[in-house]
């Protein structure tokens, strides 16, 4: 498999964020041939389709960021069984202007974490919705909704149950294998190289 490179999201803004663990413990669990960056959102100002004819400059980088990586990685946390507003906000800047979607062909993977038991099941089926109309070939299984219980994954994402870190090293297997999949597909997808 060639390398890939994820740009990851993580859906909440809190700097004691469990989703932010998270995504410590995916990386550590990935598969090497997948290269991760993170994909900053927090500095964009709200939408609004005004800003189409002439998007900010924090904008035009936060969409370069996105159209550069091989696949995103959502990491996020259910808001009222829904998603953030925060990502939901970023995820309308990278779909506009019409016809400049930065998703459209970009394979995606969700998982997320909650204190609850649904675990973030609800407010992910809103996020697929979203990155179905945005054209972006999402991982359909495995799903992960994961119920982050005290101490499960520490600061530096080493996760404590074996279980857990059993599941989350094959979630990022088969994200590696379904982003070879949709490549295999439409190679002229991805994004061409420079340097
Ligand atoms: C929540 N939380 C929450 N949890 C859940 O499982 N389903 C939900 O619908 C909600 N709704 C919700 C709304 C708002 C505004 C907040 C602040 C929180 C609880 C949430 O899962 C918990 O605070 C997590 O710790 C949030 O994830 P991060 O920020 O720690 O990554």
């Amino acid at each position: 498999m060639p390398p890939f490179t994820v740009g990851y999201f993580v859906g909440s803004l809190s700097k004691d964020s469990i989703n932010r663990k998270l995504a410590q413990a995916l990386l550590r669990l990935s598969p090497e041939e997948l290269q991760f960056t993170e994909v900053p959102y927090d500095q964009l100002p709200l939408y609004n389709r005004d800003f189409d004819a002439d998007y900010p400059p924090v904008a035009r980088a936060f969409k370069q960021s996105i159209a550069a990586v091989d696949a995103v990685l959502f990491v996020t946390p259910e808001y009222n069984r829904s998603i953030p507003g925060a990502l939901k906000n970023a995820i309308d800047w990278a779909s506009r202007p019409y016809g400049e979607n930065v998703f459209t062909q970009k394979p995606s993977a969700i998982i997320g974490a909650s204190p609850g038991a649904i675990g973030t099941a609800v407010g992910q089926q809103h996020l697929r919705s979203i990155l179905a109309f945005c054209n972006s070939p999402l991982m359909n299984a495995v799903e992960a909704y994961i119920e982050f219980t005290d101490n499960l994954i520490t600061d530096d994402g080493a996760v404590t149950n074996t279980s857990t870190e059993s599941f989350l090293r094959d979630f990022m297997a088969r994200f590696a294998d379904f982003i070879q999949r949709v490549y295999t597909a439409i190679p002229e997808a991805r994004p061409t190289r420079t340097g």
